[in-house]
């Protein structure tokens, strides 16, 4: 009866009606009194498929990506030194600490899916959280997702040339990747969860035989490079701030629960353990397994490799070593999937607040997903694959996502003034967030100062010209009913419904 059932909804305008009872709204009347433009579904919302191992995983899993595997090379030839290079990473991830912190007690005082748009939204008003929606959607999702399967792609490909067959196109393989986590995502949040789950054990493994070689190896007695210490240590500050960019991206994620806070069993304990227990995890391994690369490559061998772990991996492995790009794959295919998953969540929030056309709010009626935001924004990492620049990519993401990062603890600061009497069932020391935010503060100014480039103008440029739409569109509505043909068309194909915000 489903297609029966679509077309009376689609021709006669009808609704379901559920017994409700009188707490819960229904909308089904429009402000003129006219017949609803869409189909209005009762209750239909995402499912808290999340509990703390999947959540914990989201945020290890979308961490872990490529960087680990090939930043530790930037980050010494930056800093100079073994020492300094170590401390770098420490420090890159105690700071994601501070602020996943901080995002723990934002996310629990603001229940509400999206991260930092509905954050900004809350304190800051809607102009600012369009600004970063126009950015976050635009640019950084897709971006991060395209850089992300593209690095898949290139071990895929050398993975080819290793066995001496004929390799396929790299920005193939890309898409083929880009498509693969859109359908997996598409057709059940629950099965992207335990995707990320099993993804997030694989490189928890990788990383794990690193560390173990890597202290046998100390344990041996291959210590001489760490202990030559600080020697050659860099007095550059820009070279540092390089460095912490360097060893940021590889941490990068670490607010990527805050995406599906409405997806989370238990937010209010679960939001803060993951974000606490993911980060820990990560910053200890990745000091350790940048220790191990050193107990087998010196410092100029890790200099002159461009994939420190495979190289790492022929080293000590021989012929088996061929494990570690497939290890890679795992790990990017991971990040890609947990990137596509909480990036879509922020095209829902901001299109329920009527900041994007209301379509891409919808969730599909019977698989719970939310169909129109991921499938948006696939399309958009599709697009970002044909000039794609990695190098430049990650540039501009840096000082981007930067920006927004101390925005968002802004936030923190103004919501309790704002929300003084709220209950917070987690409150950080104000420290934290003050030092996140004098770090941050200094990352995005930074890199502008000491080497003013075009592409921060173009940025810049870029982030205010979202404003122009900003007026017509969202404030003025002109563009009202010119949707209704799409969204009608998507509720009749994806089987997508509404789905407002229901507090618990
Ligand atoms: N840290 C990841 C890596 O090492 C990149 C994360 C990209 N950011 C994101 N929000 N998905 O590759």
């Amino acid at each position: 009866f489903d297609p029966v059932t679509l077309f009376c909804q689609l021709f006669m305008e009808v609704v379901p009606s559920p017994y409700v009872p009188d707490d819960v709204k229904s909308d089904t009347s429009s402000e003129d009194g006219a017949a609803p433009p869409v189909i209005v579904y009762e209750r239909v919302r995402l499912k808290r498929n999340v509990g703390l191992i999947s959540g914990t995983s989201m945020i290890v899993g979308t961490i872990i990506g490529s960087g680990i595997f090939i930043s530790p090379k930037g980050v010494l030839q930056e800093t100079g030194s073994v020492g300094l290079s170590l401390i770098v990473w420490a420090t890159a991830g105690v700071l994601s600490l501070f602020g996943s912190l901080a995002y723990a007690e934002i996310g629990t005082l603001i229940p509400k899916s999206g991260g930092e748009y509905s954050y900004l939204l809350a304190a800051l008003g809607p102009i600012v959280a369009y600004m970063y929606a126009w950015i976050k959607i635009i640019v950084l999702g897709p971006s991060s997702a395209a850089i992300i399967c593209m690095t898949f792609a290139k071990y895929f490909v050398t993975f080819f040339e290793y066995c001496g067959s004929p390799a396929p196109p790299l920005k193939l393989v890309t898409a083929v990747v880009i498509i693969a986590i859109c359908t997996i995502n598409c057709y059940d949040t629950g099965l992207a969860a335990r995707v990320q789950v099993v993804f997030t054990f694989a490189k928890l493994v990788a990383l794990g035989l690193i560390v173990v070689v890597g202290i046998m190896r100390m344990a041996q007695g291959h210590v001489k490079e760490l202990n030559t210490g600080f020697t050659g240590t860099t007095t550059s500050s820009s070279a540092i701030a390089l460095s912490f960019y360097d060893a940021l991206w590889a941490y990068d994620g670490w607010n990527s629960l805050n995406f599906l806070t409405e997806e989370l069993k238990k937010p209010n304990v679960n939001l803060p353990r993951a974000n606490i227990f993911g980060v820990l995890l990560v910053t200890v391994l990745y000091v350790l397994v940048n220790m191990s690369y050193l107990t087998v490559l010196s410092a100029s061998e890790l200099l002159e490799s461009d994939a420190v772990a495979v190289t790492w991996g022929e080293r000590m492995f021989g012929a088996a070593g061929i494990i570690m790009p497939i290890f890679v794959m795992l790990s990017t295919f991971g990040a890609a999937n947990g990137s596509l998953y909480a990036g879509g969540r922020t095209v829902y929030a901001a299109a329920r607040e009527g900041h994007l056309p209301e379509v891409l709010s919808y969730v599909h009626c019977k698989r719970y997903t939310p169909l129109p935001s991921i499938l948006f924004t696939t399309v958009l990492a599709l697009l970002m694959i044909i000039p794609l620049d990695v190098g430049a990519l990650i540039d501009f993401f840096s000082f981007a996502a930067w920006l927004f990062y101390a925005l968002t603890i802004v936030c923190l600061f103004v919501l309790r003034w704002k929300m003084k009497d709220a209950h917070r069932p987690i409150k950080v020391p104000i420290v934290l967030p003050i030092i996140f935010l004098l770090c941050s503060i200094y990352l995005v100014v930074a890199p502008i100062i000491e080497d003013p480039r075009l592409e921060f103008l173009y940025a810049f440029l870029f982030m205010v010209g979202g404003l122009v739409l900003y007026f017509p569109l969202v404030v003025f509505k002109w563009h009202k009913g010119c949707f209704d043909p799409v969204t009608l068309f998507c509720q009749l194909f994806m089987e997508v419904v509404p789905s407002p915000y229901v507090p618990d």
